[in-house]
């Protein structure tokens, strides 16, 4: 296989193996296969005692009195057990021995840096868990945070979860109608955020979007602004107030909380088949344990590292592996605020070597760009100091793994291809670094505890090496609860699909080794540049506007961002298709959802491909958008003059 080649698929065609190389394995915490096997049989012959050993490095409250209880959907952990995430988290380490360690390790975008160590850390969230209480805000109430990538975020995470507030992070990058829609679903008494943000040299104005979302928000009583940028924004008196007035004032003691193991820590929205993005719930224990034992086992964490995920915390990667999971384990985290490439292409290869960054995670897209802006601005820098890499989001193609691997861990660093979801809390399947030999593009193999397998529909399993889909056969402690306020949602889209398991929603083959290689989404969710959006969403937002009447929207193959998207439009009786209207909706679908929902295709069209019972047909159109023309069956097509119209192109 030609390794410049840009296919795709090639991954079907990959059979290089790269064993851990043996420096690292000697000092890693998993040392051999052997190791691993020993360990993954354990886990899931006796997951109760693997669980409940994995559980006693936290520190609890009280101990749990069931390690598990319950099937599927109703599945309980460490039921009876007191702790508190922020505990864990910050004072442990704070009151320990790592009071001056560096906990967060931050750069701005404009440049400036800002360590806070777990002492000052621990002091930080303390204070504004008590500013989130001089609110009136109590255990169990929501509150939304829109912020950038400041340490004003994690403290926010922290500080609600000290006092038992549900956090809903909402991702800067939103609109304001996804803010609105997402503060109503859950109902959330306050909001947090900040002046402006700092994107590529200009600057987000979050403030004014948090003012233009709570316009059709009445719930929330309070906003609280971190001081940034110092850019002017409006301050509604009676609602609004400074973050750093509020510190000062705020004593910087505070209690955490004694959680139960299934209290609520976040809800976290993402997409799913229906145009609602669906909230799920994460609860305390189960969530704590295993972001803690991920991080130390698959990131292979030891205390002198400098731990760098660039994920945003408005995602459930930065939720898991930005804040939750490496502060458990007292690692340094380093936060960058800004863009890959500000001011210039090899922003993230300086701050790697600037600060002296030992494990790095990031996203295919982001390599796929990295590969794309050229060698040059990697070779610049030494990396010396990076001993393990990483990668979530979406597959990774081969070609982008093997750039990876020589290009920045200089073929001496393990690659971990982490699957997970933001369902499932934590990482499921992954190499254990210094155990398990990668091959590129499959996420390998499953982390302890955990039971994938690739079946049929009616939940047979399938025949290594022949796709199927994704499922998890036990209910394992991370996996969300439910989809807030609609748990039979919840019940039927992950645990009805596949009779008896957990339906992932993905496609996958497993290997004769027992690898897992992920073939994407075979539902009608998109995954742009490692997002999900799902198909309903950006058509209802078309929908949505005067002058379109029906709209359908589907994913195609794209080079940079994984899939594209592309969208059919057809329009109200009185409007003609034209450049102009066509700007226009891919606008407004960013000014509806957020920038990362503007379509990247849209065809103007007389109808739509439906079957006899009025179902988009979505497959054809998929096929259209990607080689431009349709040979699939279209039996069940009402009306076949619409491929053809289809077909004759835009106008
Ligand atoms: C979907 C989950 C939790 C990570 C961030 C995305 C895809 C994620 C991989 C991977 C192949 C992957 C799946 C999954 N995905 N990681 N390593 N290899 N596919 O979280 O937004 O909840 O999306 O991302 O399709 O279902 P998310």
């Amino acid at each position: 296989m030609s390794e410049e080649s840009t296919d795709l698929d090639s991954s079907l065609r990959e059979n290089r193996v790269f064993p851990p190389p043996p420096e690292f394995a000697a000092k890693a915490h998993v040392k051999s296969l052997e190791q691993y096997e020993a360990m993954y049989r354990h886990s899931v012959d006796h997951p109760e005692e693997f669980w409940a050993e994995a559980a006693h490095e936290l520190e609890w409250f009280t101990p749990w009195t069931r390690v598990m209880d319950g099937e599927g959907a109703h599945a309980k952990w460490f039921v009876g057990g007191k702790l508190n995430l922020s505990h864990n988290c910050v004072d442990r380490h704070a009151l320990g021995d790592r009071k001056d360690k560096v906990a967060l390790l931050w750069e701005g975008e404009p440049g400036e840096v800002r360590k806070l160590t777990f002492g000052e850390l621990h002091e930080q969230v303390q204070r504004f868990a008590n500013v989130l209480k001089s609110l009136g805000i109590r255990r169990g109430d929501r509150v939304a945070i829109y912020m950038g990538m400041a340490p004003e975020l994690a403290i926010a995470l922290l500080a609600c979860a000290r006092i038992g507030a549900v956090h809903s992070v909402i991702f800067g990058g939103f609109a304001a109608h996804a803010i609105s829609d997402r503060v109503n679903d859950s109902g959330c008494v306050a909001i947090i955020t900040q002046d402006t943000s700092y994107r590529r040299g200009s600057e987000v104005q979050l403030k004014a979007i948090v003012d233009e979302a709570l316009e059709k928000c009445s719930t929330v009583k309070h906003v609280v602004v971190f001081r940034r940028s110092g850019s002017a924004v409006k301050m509604q008196p009676g609602r609004d107030l400074w973050w750093h007035e509020e510190m000062e004032k705020a004593s910087a003691e505070c209690a955490a909380e004694w959680m139960d193991s299934e209290d609520p820590l976040y809800l976290l929205y993402t997409s799913g088949t229906t145009g609602k993005p669906k909230g799920l719930l994460h609860t305390t224990g189960g969530y704590a344990v295993q972001t803690c034992l991920t991080s130390k086992y698959i990131f292979d964490l030891r205390d002198d590292d400098v731990y760098w995920c660039t994920a945003d915390i408005g995602w459930v990667t930065g939720h898991s592996y930005v804040v939750y999971g490496p502060l458990q384990n007292g690692a340094t985290v380093m936060m960058y605020e800004g863009a890959p490439n500000w001011p210039e292409c090899d922003r993230f290869w300086k701050i790697i070597d600037d600060h002296k960054v030992t494990v790095f995670y990031t996203a295919p897209t982001a390599i796929r760009a990295f590969t794309k802006w050229g060698n040059e601005w990697v070779k610049k820098h030494s990396l010396d100091s990076l001993r393990l890499l990483g990668t979530v989001g979406e597959p990774i193609n081969p070609e982008s793994w093997m750039w990876y691997h020589r290009m920045i861990g200089k073929e001496r660093c393990p690659i971990v291809d982490t699957y997970w979801q933001t369902e499932t809390g934590a990482i499921m399947i992954a190499p254990v670094p210094g155990a398990v030999a990668t091959k590129p593009g499959s996420a390998t193999r499953p982390f302890f505890g955990i039971i994938p397998e690739v079946v049929t529909k009616e939940g047979k399993p399938v025949p290594d090496g022949h796709g199927g889909l994704l499922v998890v056969r036990k209910p394992w402690p991370s996996m969300a609860r439910t989809i807030y306020g609609d748990q039979a949602r919840y019940e039927v889209a992950y645990w009805s699909e596949v009779p008896g398991s957990y339906f992932t929603g993905d496609g996958a083959r497993r290997d004769a080794d027992g690898y897992f290689w992920l073939m994407g989404r075979v539902d009608d969710v998109i995954n742009v540049s490692g997002h999900r959006l799902g198909t309903m969403e950006v058509e209802s937002a078309l929908v949505a506007h005067p002058k379109v009447a029906e709209a359908a929207a589907v994913g195609r193959p794209h080079e940079m961002k994984g899939q594209a998207i592309a969208v059919f439009v057809t329009l109200e009786g009185g409007h003609e298709p034209s450049e102009e209207l066509r700007q226009e909706l891919r606008q407004w679908v960013a000014k509806e959802i957020g920038a990362l929902a503007r379509p990247d295709d849209l065809t103007f069209t007389q109808a739509l491909p439906k079957t006899r019972s009025g179902k988009i047909m979505r497959r054809l159109l998929r096929e259209l958008a990607t080689t431009g023309e349709v040979k699939g069956d279209t039996t069940t097509l009402e009306d076949f003059t619409v491929i053809a119209k289809l077909r004759e192109g835009d106008e």
